[in-house]
């Protein structure tokens, strides 16, 4: 794949921002995770096993924005299988990243009804050594739409709201292929692409890569791109912040949802929840 990348910032100096004007308002929010699970149920079922679908916490009057795993039917595979449906903690990612050889670790979860992944990548560790092999590190590059014409940097989009840039070594995605809207995982099945290595470069290579089980797309969580994808009752395009297509069918990337970690509990960030819409 031909890409022209940077690393990202040597020091995560990014401060998270919520951009107010953007924001949802908490009913929209609510009712868009409710329509979402709908959907959620109807291209899992034969895909991971999403049997269920968590509904948003009633009687809140805040929204719960904390992330949760989600380890139905693999609670006796995944390392997170004894936390299902508990809150992410950041801790457990860093715990977990030690048993890995490239010190990374990615977990499957759920976020007010809408399935998603959270990688740990060790970028602040890395980012100021030399990029080579099995030291990941997050990279900023051009995106491209499906007929492959460039539509704009990353950096046009993080440069006017720094939350785009994971906060705190963590990334969180929108688990919806963009092909046909199944839910890829991360490290959920055992093959070269999902193997415990990382290359530099953003190349469909082995390695540390989300892999779609439904047509074997691959997404890199650790390049993060400018994307575009049409929304499919409406017809409309949109840009945003996401993680690039490595390969596969799948003809765009995944779309970011910015995060906070909060007393050690990821959580995620509404500011960007009508990217999310591309499925419907
Ligand atoms: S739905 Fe993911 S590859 Fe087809």
């Amino acid at each position: 794949m031909d890409r022209k990348l940077r690393p990202g910032p040597t020091n995560d100096t990014t401060e998270l921002v919520q951009n107010g004007t953007n924001l949802l308002n908490r009913r929209k929010f609510l009712r868009y995770g409710l329509n979402s699970a709908t959907g959620v149920i109807a291209v899992t079922l034969g895909a991971l096993g999403f049997a269920s679908v968590l509904m948003p916490p009633s009687g809140s009057s805040s929204g719960d924005l904390a992330v949760k795993y989600w380890a139905k039917g693999r609670e006796d595979e995944a390392w997170y299988g004894a936390d299902h449906l508990q809150p992410m903690k950041k801790s457990d990612f860093v715990e977990q990243a030690k048993t890995s050889s490239v010190g990374m670790s990615g977990a499957q979860g759920v976020w007010n009804g809408l399935p998603v992944n959270v990688t740990y990548v060790p970028h602040s560790k890395n980012s100021n050594k030399p990029i080579a092999n099995n030291i990941p590190r997050f990279q900023l590059t051009e995106g491209k739409d499906a007929t492959g014409k460039v539509i704009g940097h990353f950096e046009d989009l993080s440069d006017a709201d720094p939350s785009l840039f994971p906060s705190e070594d963590l990334i969180m995605v929108f688990s919806r292929c963009t092909h046909l809207c199944c839910i890829p995982g991360w490290q959920l099945v055992a093959n070269d692409y999902t193997e415990d290595s990382w290359t530099p470069g953003g190349g469909d290579v082995k390695g540390s890569k989300m892999f779609c089980i439904c047509h074997s797309s691959r997404f890199n969580p650790t390049v993060l791109e400018m994307n575009t994808n049409r929304n499919r009752s409406n017809g409309q395009t949109f840009k945003y912040a996401g993680i690039a297509r490595a390969g596969g069918p799948a003809p765009v990337g995944l779309p970011i949802i910015p995060l906070a970690v909060n007393s050690d509990v990821i959580e995620g960030l509404t500011t960007y929840v009508d990217w999310l819409t591309y499925c419907d």
